[in-house]
């Protein structure tokens, strides 16, 4: 594979801010709640030694928010599990020394590429044999990853990170969610609200993408319940 090849793969599995921002700045701004995990998450930032953290947690519940926000801070790459290759992430580890790997749904990871990330996490240190010719080098490297279940994951690196289980949200907390994104999204409050009551209620749905999906179908109150009726109907 030449270069060129090399860089589009990269260019697909990764992205790359690089614009200066610090940990205070805005970090986290578009995430309701949480205000422990944040604050984990900026003593790990602050830290001299790679802290490296997961977040187990059911749909919708801000994990892919979190590793975008990580997105604001410079020197930072996001990729997916499913989307990793070891030789793609290698080169890329080597060719831009990122401070911050953001790895979402990394229970898609396959196991060989796991294994690279063993050594990353504990030393630092990568190393890669190609053409009988072998480079290594030493990186700080915090790895932030996200998954919905652990069952995929090798023990030695579930080992490597402090992990978090979200907690499905309760009834306040889904309304305060829901709302919040609804109201920031300049849904009148009375029609957000409507809509957060109706989904965990009425439709007895706990994503708050429900809520995100039919508020953008209704203008009303009354096209909320409407909307609300027709999906019961035709629910299994
Ligand atoms: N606490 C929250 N603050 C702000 N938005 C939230 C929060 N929880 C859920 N959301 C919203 O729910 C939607 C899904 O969030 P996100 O993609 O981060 O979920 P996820 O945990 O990665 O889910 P999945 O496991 O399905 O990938 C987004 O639109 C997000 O804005
Ligand atoms: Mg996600």
């Amino acid at each position: 594979m030449n270069r060129n090849e090399l860089l589009k793969i990269k260019d697909e599995t990764y992205k790359c801010f690089d614009e200066k921002s610090s940990i205070d700045l805005n970090l986290f701004e578009s995430i309701i709640g949480y205000d422990d995990i944040k604050k984990i998450f900026k003593m790990s930032l602050s830290s001299d030694k790679a802290v490296h953290i997961l977040l187990v947690g059911p749909p919708a519940s801000a994990k892919t928010l979190f590793m975008l926000e990580f997105l604001k801070l410079e020197r930072s790459y996001f990729t997916l599990g499913s989307h990793s290759t070891k030789a793609g992430m290698i080169d890329y580890l080597f060719d831009f020394r990122p401070r911050y790997l953001l790895v979402d749904e990394i229970e898609h990871m396959p196991y060989k590429d796991q294994t690279s990330l063993l050594s990353i996490m504990e030393t630092g240190i990568i190393t890669e044999t190609k053409s009988q010719k072998t480079r290594s080098t030493q990186l700080k490297t915090w790895i932030f990853a996200t998954c919905n279940n652990k069952e995929k994951l090798l023990s030695p690196l579930l080992s490597r990170f402090i992990i978090f289980h979200l907690k499905p949200y309760n009834l306040s907390k889904f309304i305060e969610v829901s709302n919040g994104i609804l109201i920031k999204n300049d849904v009148p409050f009375d029609v957000a609200n409507e809509i957060s009551h109706v989904v965990w209620n009425k439709l007895k749905s706990r994503d708050i993408r429900d809520c995100i999906k039919i508020a953008r179908l209704a203008k009303t109150i009354e096209d909320v319940e409407w909307i609300a009726k027709t999906l019961n109907q035709y629910r299994k």
